[in-house]
């Protein structure tokens, strides 16, 4: 098991191994003072874990409540939040109760916003059951709802109090969803980590995955204590995601993240060969990359489209807007543009 430490404005710890479902209940009893938990999960993942989940908690001496709503980025709005209040409300979880987020990264946003405001904040544990939750979404404190308008638009920086990675819960993802976490942890190669990529390129992570997702965490949690409120370094972690949201908005969100993502980079690496901020070998090698992790690096929708998708996108601050740039093979940079710019990098990079 590795152990990643975590000092943001709360101090917490990363888990990653095998089995650590079972421990949860122990975990969480030296944790938090209440002994009531609430478990919010999804239809997919419910069936899967939900009783190893409670059994734990319910023998380490918690009294235990369920919250399980349809799987999907469709839920994660604000129907879905309220009635999440409603329930927490109902089943009289207190200040010093806590939350248990077990699934993905659609139940670790909503948990955790649910946490952020119910009874102006609750504690709350992440059981990510997802690769792209684990690398990604349950580390950093970001939780969210999506609004009419866009992705995440509703949300708080909101840290957890313990993040459990049980890899055994990996094994049973689809290929498919397991690539859309491969799109992340090539990310954060692309972002600072040279020998990630090579290590990628070497061989599949899939049946061995704790060093790959180590890796990851801890290149996350060096950014968000560096940067906790995402206004400098974190925004690394945005490589692909500007125009990736954009690629997922034209598409009525049918377009995974973890593949909009990937497309999302080799944009950004094309336009900046054509900008003279890198060269053309790293497009080759994260072609080849993307590519033996069954993820896509092209989209049919126009410039026009996806300029204007992305614009709704949160990141945009005034006039200007960051976008993440490769520069070499495991290195990006900022670069703050005039918004209306991003047309030119988005046509260049088609
Ligand atoms: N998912 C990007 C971040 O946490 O900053």
């Amino acid at each position: 098991m590795t152990t990643i430490q975590v000092k943001a404005s709360r101090a917490y710890e990363v888990k990653i191994g095998r089995g650590l479902l079972s421990s949860l209940g122990t975990e969480a009893a030296g944790l938090v003072t209440g002994r009531s938990a609430a478990i919010v999960s999804d239809t997919n993942v419910a069936p899967l874990y939900l009783d190893r989940v409670k059994t734990s908690l319910t023998e380490a001496g918690f009294r235990t409540c369920e919250f399980v709503f349809p799987a999907g980025e469709s839920s994660k709005n604000g129907e879905t939040y309220l009635n999440l209040l409603e329930f927490l409300a109902e089943n009289q979880i207190t200040r010093t109760d806590t939350l248990v987020a077990l699934g993905g990264g659609v139940v670790g946003d909503l948990t955790g916003f649910a946490a952020a405001t119910f009874l102006r904040g609750v504690d709350f544990l992440q059981l990510p059951t997802t690769l792209l939750a684990a690398v990604d979404a349950s580390v950093g404190g970001k939780t969210a709802i999506d609004l009419k308008n866009g992705k995440n638009l509703a949300g708080a920086f909101y840290q957890p109090r313990l993040v459990l990675c049980d890899l055994d819960t990996l094994d049973t993802l689809p290929d498919d969803i397991f690539a859309d976490g491969c799109a992340e942890v090539i990310k954060y190669g692309m972002i600072g980590d040279r020998d990630l990529l090579d290590l990628l390129a070497r061989k599949h992570f899939r049946k061995d995955p704790e060093e790959v997702v180590a890796r990851c965490i801890a290149m996350k949690r060096d950014l968000v204590e560096e940067d906790e409120f995402d206004t400098g370094a974190r925004q690394l972690l945005n490589l692909g995601h500007t125009v990736g949201h954009g690629i997922e908005a034209c598409s009525g969100y049918g377009i995974s993240h973890g593949k909009a993502v990937a497309v999302g980079m080799t944009i950004l690496t094309r336009a900046a060969i054509e900008q003279g901020v890198c060269e053309k070998e790293i497009l080759e090698k994260l072609q080849k990359l993307l590519k033996q992790y069954g993820l896509p690096d092209r989209t049919g929708y126009a410039t026009a489209d996806l300029y204007e998708r992305t614009l709704s996108d949160k990141k945009r601050t005034g006039g200007t807007i960051t976008l993440v740039v490769p520069a070499d093979w495991g290195k990006s940079v900022l670069r703050k543009i005039p918004v209306e710019d991003l047309k030119i990098w988005i046509e260049k990079g088609l």
